[in-house]
């Protein structure tokens, strides 16, 4: 009797953790993720940070769609989300946010030379006029937030955006500038806090909702067109040098990017190898609160991409390998 408890708790235990004994956790797709709590996870168009062993994420809380607090979370295996904060919030952190403000694509760094958080955002106004980016910072992962500075970048209007740190600890700015037209690269300052270098990437190619990864010594950016939260084709561009040499755009996935808009790709680096994982929002499904994060593997090699969208995968965050 006593063995066909435990066999029970384990078992129960196993499927609650998802997490099966030799190491192996199932991630699967397209249904709303509940935190740990059993409330929906409101962390759109996500920004990562591995820290401190733990997967941290942030992300617009759409509950009251058009004005999003941005909430964090927190989480061992990318399937058990904890809540930890809502690390700006409406009316509190900045007092016209909620009201002439909003923000979308929240992303998070770590710097190590001064030990602080650096959030970096679109900063918004009615009609997406205002086409300014925000930096927040905070001595401790989950805050207080404070801002640090909002504003066009070096005075150019920015949109869709992310963040990107190089191997040797540069930071940048990746944003979609000039009314849609561009892609903007913005050297940040060693402190993170400030922008201190533009250069125009993909002039006049129209692209947003930026992620470049590097992967053996080559950057890659994948990104899409601008059809406001309707899906479209993602695109992949490669070059040696983060500053120019991107090569043309080349169509990957299928023609509405498996009904995702990328918002970042992680990397797992195992013992046995490095996985990449891209980490798309499926808008609007059906409403905006509803949208949904989806996450499959993506690989990278010699300049080209595998990007093939899986329901369901299994990862083995020790190893890095994936099935
Ligand atoms: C998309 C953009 C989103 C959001 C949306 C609003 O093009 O990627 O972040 O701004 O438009 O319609």
């Amino acid at each position: 009797m006593a063995r066909l408890y435990v066999t029970i708790l384990v078992s129960v235990l196993m499927a609650t953790t998802n997490c099966l004994a030799d190491g192996w956790t199932t991630i699967r797709n397209g249904s709303v993720w509940l935190d740990t709590n059993g409330d929906t996870v409101q962390a759109h168009a996500p920004g990562f940070l591995h820290y401190g062993g733990r997967w941290y994420m942030i992300g617009e809380d759409r509950s009251d769609s058009w004005h999003p607090d941005v909430n964090m979370y927190s989480s061992d295996d990318l399937v058990h989300w904890r809540f930890e904060t809502k690390i700006i919030r409406n009316g509190v952190t900045v007092p016209e946010l909620g009201t002439r403000r909003f923000i979308e694509r929240a992303k998070l760094m770590h710097n190590p030379r001064t030990g602080k958080f650096v959030v970096w955002c679109h900063w918004e106004g009615p009609r997406y006029a205002a086409s300014e980016a925000a930096c927040f910072s905070a001595d401790s992962i989950c805050g207080p937030y404070r801002l640090e500075w909002s504003g066009r970048p070096l005075g150019v209007k920015s949109r869709d955006c992310n963040v990107f740190v190089d191997n040797d600890g540069e930071a940048y700015f990746v944003s979609t500038t000039e009314e849609n037209t561009n892609i903007g690269l913005f050297r940040l300052a060693d402190d993170y806090l400030s922008a201190e270098s533009h250069v125009c990437l993909m002039p006049g190619l129209r692209r947003e909702a930026p992620v470049i990864v590097r992967h053996d010594n080559l950057y890659y950016m994948l990104s899409s067109a601008c059809t406001g939260w309707a899906p479209n084709q993602c695109m992949l561009s490669v070059s040696k040098r983060l500053d120019r040499g991107w090569s043309q755009l080349e169509k990957i996935g299928d023609d509405k990017a498996f009904r995702t808009q990328a918002a970042a790709v992680i990397e797992i680096k195992g013992t046995k190898k490095t996985t990449y994982l891209y980490i798309g929002d499926r808008w609007m499904d059906p409403d905006l609160p509803s949208s949904k994060i989806i996450i499959f593997p993506i690989e990278f090699k010699d300049g080209k991409c595998i990007f093939e969208y899986r329901d369901e995968f299994r990862i083995n965050f020790a190893t890095g390998e994936v099935e």
